[in-house]
């Protein structure tokens, strides 16, 4: 089995659905209000070890319930936490209203994953021992440098998500292997909104870039060959919150497999395809028998 480590954030989602968003002075009444399981890391891992990883998350919650509540779900869908810190303080929370177009507007509090700013004991042995690191960006940088490079000195596969979108330091572009951001993130790292212009410029420092073009699929590109256009399957968002999250998990454990990369995006398409159509981050990620019957190649 593919072993995939995660260091990264764990949030607990407060959802909001709405018809439409408000505007900013206006107060509208709104359908539902349920608090989800999410955060980038936390979703990335549950999406891998549903799609059939042997998957570690490194990170922290608060002591409070939602600290309780996120450990439990993570363990639930198969993922090892015993690099999950539990830190005096709050968790992580995001606070998510979703319209009626399945379509999401977040603030995210880091609480606890404000805390993971260094590798702790042990997590380096970890990380050794993946296959595959994933990082994203709702933990401070300084970690998410620290685990690149430490999986580059052990030569384990490093997938960045480099979400939320910000500038990012040369040093982490270098230490990443695989790049993965959606067109808004590709525009803010490269100053290009074109996606394959973009991608293009982003090669620069890394070998490997597959962008996420949610309905429209998404691209990859690398240095010595075409860039390669895979197409995402038709169907009626509900919420999208995670789909990214989902696309990467699965993504990775498609690679780990060493599938062939147009079918490991297909794959991936599949299982964010599959978790649009259901509320919530990680309570939507599909299984890996449910990615399977549904995956067309
Ligand atoms: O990528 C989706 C995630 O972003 C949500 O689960 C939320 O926690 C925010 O961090
Ligand atoms: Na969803």
């Amino acid at each position: 089995m593919t072993h995939i480590a995660v260091l990264g954030s764990t949030n607990m989602d407060l959802v909001t659905y709405v018809e439409k968003a408000p505007h900013r002075g206006e107060t509208v009444t709104g359908r539902e209000f349920r608090t989800i399981p999410g955060g980038k890391g936390a979703n990335q891992a549950i999406a891998a070890a549903r799609a059939g990883a042997t998957v570690s998350m490194i990170g922290a919650v608060g002591n409070d319930g939602f600290g309780t509540r996120l450990r439990s779900t993570l363990e639930h869908s198969g993922v090892t936490t015993d690099h999950l810190r539990t830190i005096e303080g709050p968790s992580g929370t995001a606070h998510i209203v979703v319209d009626d177009e399945g379509g999401n507007a977040i603030v995210v509090i880091p609480g606890a994953n404000g805390t993971v700013d260094h590798l702790a004991p042990g997590d380096e042995g970890l990380i050794a021992s993946a296959d595959a690191l994933l990082l994203q960006l709702e933990i401070p940088l300084a970690a998410v440098l620290a685990g690149a490079r430490t999986a580059r000195a052990h030569g384990v596969r490093t997938i960045l998500t480099p979400a939320p979108a910000r500038p990012l330091p040369p040093e982490l572009l270098d230490a990443t292997d695989l790049l993965v951001p959606n067109e808004h993130e590709a525009a803010t790292l490269t100053g290009r909104s074109d996606p394959f212009t973009a991608g293009a410029a982003l090669l620069d420092r890394i070998p490997r870039v597959v962008i996420t073009l949610g309905a429209a699929g998404s691209v990859y590109l690398t240095r010595d060959a075409e860039p390669l256009a895979v197409p995402a399957p038709h169907v009626t968002a509900v919420d999208s919150t995670g789909a990214g999250d989902t696309y990467v998990g699965a993504l990775a454990v498609a690679l780990g497999e060493e599938r062939p990369i147009r079918e490991a995006m297909a794959w991936a398409a599949t299982a964010a395809a599959l978790s649009v159509q259901r509320e919530g981050a990680s309570a939507s990620m599909p299984y890996r028998s449910e990615i399977e019957a549904r995956y067309t190649s």
